[in-house]
């Protein structure tokens, strides 16, 4: 029998997790399908695939990570750990809960480095289109060869989409924005906080990025960090010279006005207004159409394409899990596609989606979607031999982690937390995080005696000389 053809399109997080799924099976004796991975960007990573570039890359494609130099995880390493590859093995000791963006890509990295992964992944390929064909129950794939402009397609005869759902951004408008005299950029666009320093800043939106950017503004030294909100403020204990005001009414020059009546000057506005699940290599009827939500719909079990079960979507929902719902969402689609698992009848995957719908849709508070999403892990794994994890006390560390926030949004990055894989309590950073000016692994990984800051302050000298300028 000829073997099957699998497309995974996309090699970030979670087009990873899916050719590790298959690879950990092969390991273990199974024959697998043939597998091609298309990858537009010349790496893997996904978001974690850091860019200087902003708007359109090399290649003339749209940039696609939204990442900034400084990004730190903004959630405990140990909520985002893999069951099967964890922190302790890949760095051989303990690290800090908070790792910058390089540390967590050299993790996503080591677990396919001494694998054939490679080889299965074609860089700088974009797909540009997929077609569904009835007569033979195939996918034809098209893809573009970024460096020799040349296209060719293949038939599959199942498609893992794995593009994510942070790239494309979502740019409102506001009156007057079109005269605002300062820079106007989107989350996904901003690279570092550097020249935010001395500017007063305002954030549009009320969620990790408007969170984080105005955080990182701050710590650049922005005269002001205003972050305004449409639906709930953050509502944490803000430092001075940072505050929440509501939703922006409009824009006269420099001055902003905002729904109570408040009014602002400022220098720049970062709009850190969220993103939109585009998939513009899919027609209509294969492609999501959802707000940014814990259970987008049309899926089954959050990954197959209810209307052509042959068609499945990893890291779709938004997300409290990351890396390791990435990995029970691939290995669930990996044994269907084995045939390990049976895939149920339409009216019983309906039902399942109604009954999961039903739920997501009572959902009242942030708590409530973090225990969502672990039963929804829980219940794919249950279905798979993915190693099953303390689901529970993730949720536990989720429910610390905002109180963390609430109580210094400025220092909880500097806390630690127990790993649920190995028992392993987290290492203390060496340089609290509001110091940290170097976010490299290298810096990370080192040991150095003193911070550059304690350092400058403990030298009379070049105090003197901050002083006098
Ligand atoms: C600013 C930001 C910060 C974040 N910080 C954290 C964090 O601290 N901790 C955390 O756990 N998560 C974080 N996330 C969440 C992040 O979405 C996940 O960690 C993870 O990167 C999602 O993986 P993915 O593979 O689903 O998507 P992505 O990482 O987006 O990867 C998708 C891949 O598909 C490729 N692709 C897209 N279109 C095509 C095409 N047409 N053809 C071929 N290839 C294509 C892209 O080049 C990319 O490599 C952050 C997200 C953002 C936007
Ligand atoms: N590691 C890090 O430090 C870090 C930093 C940034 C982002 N991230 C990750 O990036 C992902 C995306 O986060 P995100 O914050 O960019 O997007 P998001 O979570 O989808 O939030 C979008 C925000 O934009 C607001 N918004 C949308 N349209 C608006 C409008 N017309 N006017 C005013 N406000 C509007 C939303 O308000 P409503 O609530 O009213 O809809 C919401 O507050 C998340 O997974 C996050 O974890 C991580």
């Amino acid at each position: 029998m000829q073997k099957q053809r699998i497309a995974i399109i996309g090699a970030g997080p979670s087009g990873l997790a899916a050719l590790r799924a298959f690879e950990s099976a092969e390991r273990a004796g199974a024959a697998i399908p043939e597998i091609v991975c298309y990858e537009k960007q010349d790496d893997w990573g996904g978001q974690w695939n850091y860019s200087w570039r902003t708007g359109i890359d090399q290649y003339g494609e749209p940039v696609h990570s939204s990442m900034y130099r400084n990004l730190w995880s903004n959630a405990p390493k140990e909520a985002l750990e893999f069951a099967e590859y964890t922190f302790d093995k890949h760095f051989g000791r303990p690290i800090s809960s908070y790792p910058p963006r390089e540390v967590l890509w050299d993790y996503i990295d080591g677990r396919l480095r001494s694998s054939n992964a490679r080889d299965k992944v074609q860089f700088a390929t974009a797909a540009r289109w997929v077609q569904y064909n009835e007569a033979t129950d195939t996918f034809t794939v098209t893809v573009e060869d970024l460096k020799t402009r040349t296209t060719s397609s293949s038939e599959f005869d199942r498609v893992i989409v794995a593009t994510g759902h942070f790239a494309y951004p979502n740019v409102p408008s506001f009156e007057g924005i079109e005269t605002f005299p300062g820079s106007v950029e989107h989350a996904h666009d901003f690279r570092g906080a550097e020249m935010l320093a001395d500017k007063r800043v305002l954030m549009i939106g009320s969620s990790y990025s408007a969170e984080d950017i105005g955080v990182q503004a701050y710590k650049m030294g922005a005269r002001s960090v205003t972050l305004s909100y449409r639906s709930k403020a953050l509502g944490h204990d803000w430092p001075q010279g940072m505050e929440e005001l509501p939703l922006v009414q409009r824009i006269e020059g420099n001055s902003v006005h905002f729904i109570n009546g408040e009014v602002r000057e400022f220098d720049s506005i970062v709009m850190c207004t969220g993103y939109i699940h585009k998939y513009p290599f899919l027609p209509s009827q294969l492609a999501i159409d959802s707000p940014n939500n814990v259970y987008p719909s049309g899926l089954y079990r959050g990954v197959v394409w209810q209307e052509n079960p042959k068609l499945y979507y990893l890291g779709a929902q938004d997300q409290w899990f990351t890396f390791n719902m990435f990995d029970a969402q691939a290995w669930y689609v990996r044994d269907l596609i084995l045939g390990r698992t049976a895939l149920p009848s339409v009216q019983d995957r309906a039902a399942h989606i109604e009954s999961w719908s039903k739920r997501f849709s009572e959902l009242s508070c942030v708590d409530d979607e973090v225990r969502f999403q672990a039963d929804y892990i829980r219940d794919l794994i249950e279905n798979s031999d993915y190693p099953m994890f303390d689901l529970d006390s993730v949720v536990e560390i989720f429910i610390a982690w905002q109180r963390d926030k609430a109580e210094n949004v400025l220092t909880y990055r500097d806390k630690q937390y127990r790993s649920v894989m190995t028992g392993t309590m987290s290492a203390r950073h060496h340089t609290p995080w509001m110091r940290e000016l170097d976010d490299s692994l290298q810096r990370y990984l080192s040991q150095p005696e003193k911070d550059e800051i304690a350092k400058m302050l403990d030298d009379e000298d070049v105090t003197e000389s901050i002083r006098a300028n």
